[in-house]
């Protein structure tokens, strides 16, 4: 009788075919209701004791090889034929594989919608941008030294026109259009000329943010940034460093406090615990005047962050080259909520 089952387990093994139905009566002659494995083992109860070890062991090879011919040949008459004839419409669909969103769209979306529900629109403008809209008016003279913190790209032929390096840009454009009140975010790619390391990154992406009116201050924006990180990050801390920018004063750099918990933790922060994670500032009367808007009358607060450094953060991501490289391994990984 374990010849029997040897027998049949050699057949199993031999069994080939890509049509759908074929496979199917493989199926149910092996592994169907009144199916050889179900014979098999109503008839292994009566086997005597001393052979029942070595013939349940057959058995459950031929069983094994039965699931897993039927599973590798569905699986190969899928892929090869592409559109598949099912005979038994009843039968469970074959598992469909969706895409997933990008991680860094994922953050910027998560990030917008924190920032919408409190008001502000969001404005996007031209990747390749004037000199005006992307230094001069953001209080950046030619010539003037601080240009140098953000080295860009320039059309040969005309120096006018380059690459922008923030979308602070955008927000220029969007102060030339309208009069306070004005609180608007602008996502958007942004370019650097930067060849630090191997690690630096010519293209990264921003979201920036700006609110202009009557008697804003310092304290609204730090209530603001507080906002966006406790509802991003969860319960965080956050504190301000004074910093220089062009077009904001003062200026300050936001970090988060990330802890000291694990010696990532430690290489990560530098031994601080803090890490930096954007940039803020009440915006310069200069630049109000240079948008028409009355200094004397108004004031506001900017701030600008890098998506790729926050979705680092949030999703523990050791290597930026990682979002820009597509391996579906990693982006697999992302679910998106928005
Ligand atoms: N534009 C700055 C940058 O790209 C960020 C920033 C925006 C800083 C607004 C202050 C205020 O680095």
């Amino acid at each position: 009788m374990i010849d029997h089952v040897k027998r049949h387990l050699e057949e199993v093994q031999k069994f080939s075919s890509s049509n759908v139905e074929e496979i199917e009566g493989f199926r149910v002659k092996y592994a169907g209701k009144k199916g050889v494995l179900n014979d098999l083992f109503a008839f292994f109860r009566d086997v005597p004791v001393k052979e029942k070890k070595d013939f349940g062991k057959e058995l459950n090879n031929l069983k094994v090889a039965v699931n897993e011919k039927v599973k590798q040949l569905q699986l190969q008459s899928k892929t090869s034929s592409g559109n598949t004839i099912i005979s038994d419409p009843s039968r469970t669909a074959f598992p469909i594989q969706t895409g997933n969103r990008h991680p860094l769209s994922i953050v910027k979306n998560r990030i917008i919608d924190i920032f919408t529900q409190i008001g502000f629109s969001i404005s996007e403008g031209p990747e390749i941008e004037d000199d005006w809209h992307n230094f001069t008016a953001l209080n950046l003279p030619e010539h003037h030294p601080a240009r140098d913190m953000q080295d860009t790209f320039f059309i040969q032929t005309n120096p006018d026109i380059l690459l922008r390096t923030h979308t602070s840009s955008v927000q220029v454009r969007h102060m030339e259009k309208n009069q306070p009140p004005i609180r608007t975010i602008s996502p958007g790619r942004v370019f650097r000329n930067e060849a630090i390391s191997s690690r630096a990154h010519c293209i990264f992406h921003q979201i920036e943010g700006l609110y202009i009116a009557k008697d804003v201050s310092f304290a609204d924006l730090k209530q603001t940034l507080k906002y966006f990180t406790e509802a991003l990050f969860g319960n965080s801390k956050i504190r301000l460093r004074p910093s220089y920018f062009p077009f904001t004063e003062p200026s300050a750099e936001v970090d988060i406090y990330w802890g000291l918990e694990t010696e990532t933790d430690h290489r990560i922060t530098k031994g601080t615990g803090w890490l930096e994670i954007m940039g803020c500032g009440m915006v310069d009367p200069n630049v109000l005047k240079n948008c028409d808007i009355n200094p004397e009358e108004y004031s506001g607060f900017a701030f600008g962050m890098g998506i790729e450094r926050i979705a680092m953060l949030l999703y523990q991501v050791s290597d930026i080259r990682l979002f820009f490289e597509n391996d579906i391994r990693f982006l697999k990984q992302f679910k998106a909520t928005f």
